[in-house]
């Protein structure tokens, strides 16, 4: 048979979970494969049909991409660039006969050094495609009876997770179209008091502590306020409002 496995790397995780959940509206489930550094982690995935890999962006030789046409390789958790950008080539070496290489990279990622950078330029060796996500709305979104935010009221064109999936879902099962695009994904830009304003509970302007202090505060300096019509065009219509990602977390 032809080379016709659509796969998926972190296949396991938030965001991976969510394109196979995708990819299995579109397709059969024998097309899809999840590519894990521990099948158990995906049993139910297996159970649904999919076909399950261990691969780990550490050890190369675990990585087996036989009869993969199209991969979509989620970026690496790992926070240090040299390692994550090696485990990433790793990926891109070992998926040398696939059709089409699909990377979830970041907003800027064209102009800021890292290893999404480096993803990016190893990747223009391949026909590729480059899906440069934002921050996830879902790592914004609070369930408390009010809103608080150090994002001094500025805009963030923050994305659902599940947008951000099924807009790489549709560019894996896609015939044609896609190959050497990179496409900067943005969601509709919100503030907090606006959306505080709309669920009808309080705003107060209170910067979180840790990595989410760090991520308002690159709000607050307008840091997350441009707007493409990207993701809409991959989704073929508007992406989630950030008012409906948190009416959705309160629920
Ligand atoms: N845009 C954003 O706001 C944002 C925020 C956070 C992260 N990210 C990036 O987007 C990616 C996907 O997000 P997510 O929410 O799905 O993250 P996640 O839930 O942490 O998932 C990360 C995935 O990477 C896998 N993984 C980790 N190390 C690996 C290795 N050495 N070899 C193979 N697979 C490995 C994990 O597998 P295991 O189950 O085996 O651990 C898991 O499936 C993240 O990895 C990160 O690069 C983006």
């Amino acid at each position: 048979m032809p080379d016709h496995l659509l796969a998926v790397t972190g296949a396991s995780g938030a965001l991976g979970r969510l394109v196979v959940d995708r990819l299995l509206a579109l397709v059969p489930a024998a097309r899809v494969l999840a590519v894990v550094r521990d099948p158990a982690t995906v049993a139910d995935l297996a159970e649904r049909g999919v076909g399950v890999r261990r691969g780990d962006y550490d050890r190369p030789e675990t990585l087996d991409f036989t009869g993969v046409e199209r991969l979509l390789l989620i970026s690496s958790p790992v926070l240090d660039d040299g390692t994550r950008a090696r485990q990433h080539r790793a990926v891109i070496a070992a998926a040398e006969d696939a059709r089409l290489l699909v990377y979830t990279s970041f907003l800027g990622a064209d102009r800021d050094a890292g290893a999404h950078h480096d993803t990016e330029a190893a990747l223009r060796e391949r026909p590729h495609t480059i899906l440069r996500n934002p921050f996830y709305t879902d790592a914004f979104v609070q369930t408390g009876a009010e809103l608080t935010s150090g994002t001094g009221g500025r805009g963030l064109n923050t994305a659902t997770r599940a947008d951000l999936a099924a807009a790489a879902a549709a560019v894996l099962v896609a015939a044609a179209g896609h190959e050497g695009r990179a496409y900067d994904l943005t969601g509709p830009l919100w503030t907090f008091p606006a959306v505080a304003a709309a669920l009808h509970v309080a705003h107060r302007e209170q910067a979180p502590a840790g990595p989410m202090g760090y991520l308002h505060g690159l709000a607050a300096a307008g840091r997350l306020e441009r707007q493409t019509g990207d993701l809409e065009l991959l989704l073929g219509r508007a992406p989630t409002g950030a008012v409906e990602a948190f009416r959705a977390a309160r629920r």
